[in-house]
């Protein structure tokens, strides 16, 4: 499977996102990262389901919302009907995650677990089949941190725990040293941040040349499959 890049969008200029989704959408990125945050999961707010109603109609790309949230199901109603595609929560954040799952597929979205870095991957075990699975390569929160050098093993082994079929989305510094090394380990979904795309200009020429430098540095890799 290629390379997916997935634009984070709390770390696009939030004084015009909707031009943003615009410019990022012709760029070529292939799926939106949407961060909701409560401010008690993790100590910060981000996005919310009103904003992502308001950017729903400006791309018909996949919307991935990511919930560092202590209750993810308080969230699905609202980011359902926003048209989120993808929901994505915390493994930390719920003893149930297969009830939440069935929640999520009862609200039409495709579910995904996260992982903080220090949540052992072998949690997976008894999710083994979900769609989407994020490990986290910074602490959740905030843009701009510093990259977890253990966060490849943990792709390796959540690849080895789901499978060939998940998606593996890798989220936090993701830039061009990290993502080759990510893919490597079997990681096929990448977040682009600050580290990759929100580095220099915000127009579509600046995004679409971001883009095709994380696809340059991918393209030599074994891309989400690597045993
Ligand atoms: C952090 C968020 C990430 C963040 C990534 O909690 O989950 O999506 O936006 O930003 P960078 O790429 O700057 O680490
Ligand atoms: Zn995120």
């Amino acid at each position: 499977m290629a390379a997916e890049l997935s634009a984070s969008l709390m770390c696009a200029r939030l004084d015009r996102l909707g031009e943003e989704v615009v410019a990022l959408d012709r760029a070529g990125v292939d799926s939106f990262h949407i961060d909701v945050m409560d401010g008690h999961f993790v100590p910060n707010l981000a996005l919310t389901a009103d904003i992502v109603a308001a950017v729903r109609p400006l791309s018909r790309l996949p919307f991935q919302a990511h919930l560092m949230v202590e209750d993810p199901a308080a969230y699905l109603e609202p980011l359902a009907q926003a048209g989120c595609d993808v929901f994505i929560f915390h493994a930390e954040a719920t003893p149930y995650p297969r009830r939440l799952m069935s929640q999520i597929a009862k609200h039409g979205m495709r579910a995904g677990v996260a992982l903080n870095p220090a949540t052992p991957v072998a949690v997976l075990e008894s999710v083994a089949d979900v769609p989407f699975v994020q490990i986290m390569s910074v602490e959740p929160g905030f843009a701009g941190q510093d990259w977890i050098t253990t966060s490849p093993d943990r792709v390796r082994a959540a690849r080895a725990i789901c499978g060939p079929d998940a998606s593996i989305l890798v989220d936090g510094h993701i830039d061009r040293t990290t993502a080759p090394l990510l893919a490597d380990a079997g990681a096929d979904v990448f977040v682009c941040g600050t580290s990759s795309l929100f580095r220099g200009g915000h127009d579509t020429a600046a995004y679409a040349s971001a883009l095709s430098a994380m696809r340059e540095c991918l393209a030599a890799t074994t891309t989400g499959r690597a045993a």
